[in-house]
């Protein structure tokens, strides 16, 4: 587990939260079979966060930047309504195969779209207004797709990012990623467009509402 706090406290959160789908826990277990990293995804808790967070802002197009294996994708997917969108940006082929297989045997398939390539490529073509964005790939990129999506959040909308904390790396920085983890969680702070909370929820979440 990628998380801050005591496996058996996470186990006990995780057994005190709504369930999962049973489309989405197939998924978590291939992706775990499949690519041995099963830290790669939300999973159970951060994917039921994201949810709630869209259930109560009421969001209806959302952009994710980092699909690996589809679970975030479809999490949010699954408490969006009938005409919401979310568009999904990955560059890599073999894990949005397995993404594709599992949405297709969900009924919110249609809501996901996905985009593979480079993503701040990708992001250049991107439209706004959205009403949320999820920042979840490349850890170096972090701050460049920040400056690319900022713009593309609508006022009262909001942008979350994973990982921020970086199992508390970012505290003391010796590599690379935790070096532009830190300097990401500073360009965020200094950005007067938007309010911040930093959460301690598994490595680190950033909710950053745009005014
Ligand atoms: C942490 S995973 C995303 C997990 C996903 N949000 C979930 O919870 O299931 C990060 C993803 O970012 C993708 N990625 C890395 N660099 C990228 C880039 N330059 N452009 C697009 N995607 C990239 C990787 O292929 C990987 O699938």
């Amino acid at each position: 587990m990628l998380t801050l706090v005591m496996d058996t406290i996470e186990n006990y959160a995780c057994a005190h939260t709504s369930n999962e789908s049973a489309v989405l826990r197939e998924l978590f277990k291939e992706s775990i079979v499949k690519f041995k990293m099963p830290n790669m995804s939300v999973g159970h808790s951060e994917g039921s966060f994201l949810k709630f967070l869209i259930q109560i802002s009421k969001a209806k197009r959302i952009l994710e930047i980092g699909t690996f294996t589809g679970y975030s994708a479809l999490a949010m997917a699954e408490v969006l309504p009938d005409d919401g969108e979310i568009i999904t940006l990955d560059i890599n082929e073999k894990t949005t195969d397995i993404a594709r297989l599992y949405w297709a045997k969900s009924p919110h398939e249609k809501k996901i779209k996905l985009i593979l390539g480079n993503a701040l490529e990708t992001l250049k073509t991107i439209k706004g207004p959205f009403d949320m964005i999820f920042i979840d790939a490349d850890k170096t990129n972090y701050t460049n797709y920040w400056d690319a999506c900022i713009s593309k959040v609508k006022s009262g909308g909001f942008i979350v990012a994973d990982n921020v904390l970086w199992k508390g790396r970012v505290l003391n920085p010796k590599d690379e990623d935790s070096f532009a983890l830190d300097a990401f969680n500073k360009h965020v702070l200094s950005d007067n467009r938007v309010d911040v909370v930093m959460l301690t929820i598994r490595d680190g979440l950033t909710l950053a509402y745009k005014k």
